[in-house]
């Protein structure tokens, strides 16, 4: 599905959608150009998710751990050369831990994610609007765009 977002505000609400839908072991991907909205989208996503610590961006450390309503795992693999240095970090045991894992430019491991996830890339329209494009496979997936359907509905 796509869904606009109009400004900041409304990453925000979506973010909220998405966080709530999230499950032990989910892993929600997130692509689109630098300055699209990846970290921002990540932060209100977080913030839901009972993450209290201001997250940013992981480039230089590649993953960072922090504290939710379960564990919750931020990656940036932008400087990621090969899938086998994912392997050294631990990605294994990330994704299949009880926690969440949220991976930025997730196209550059795009042969290593699991099957069941969430997949959103974010196009910048213009300074304020971007355009949220949704897929992936599996439960998560389902619930969080049904609800942003209904979400989507309640703006129209
Ligand atoms: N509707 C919107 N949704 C998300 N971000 C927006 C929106 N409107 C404006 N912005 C701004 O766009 C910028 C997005 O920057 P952000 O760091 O999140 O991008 P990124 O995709 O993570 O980039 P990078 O690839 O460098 O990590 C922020 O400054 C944010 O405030
Ligand atoms: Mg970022």
């Amino acid at each position: 599905m796509k869904i606009i977002s109009n400004n900041l505000k409304d990453t925000e609400n979506i973010g909220k959608i998405i966080s709530r839908n999230l499950q032990s072991g989910t892993v929600l991907c997130l692509d689109g150009d630098l300055g699209a909205g990846k970290t921002a989208i990540t932060q209100f996503i977080a913030r839901e998710f009972g993450v209290k610590d201001y997250i940013t961006s992981p480039t230089f450390n590649i993953i960072k751990e922090y504290m939710g309503r379960l564990p919750f795992y931020h990656m940036d693999v932008y400087r990621i050369e090969s899938e086998d240095d994912m392997y050294d970090l631990g990605y294994d045991e990330y994704i299949y831990s009880e926690g969440v894992c949220v991976i930025e430019w997730s196209e550059n491991i795009k042969g290593i994610l699991p099957a069941d996830r969430v997949n959103i890339n974010i196009d910048r329209i213009d300074d304020n609007r971007r355009m949220l494009n949704i897929s992936g496979r599996g439960d998560v997936f389902e619930n969080i765009t049904e609800e942003l359907k209904q979400y989507e509905n309640t703006c129209n």
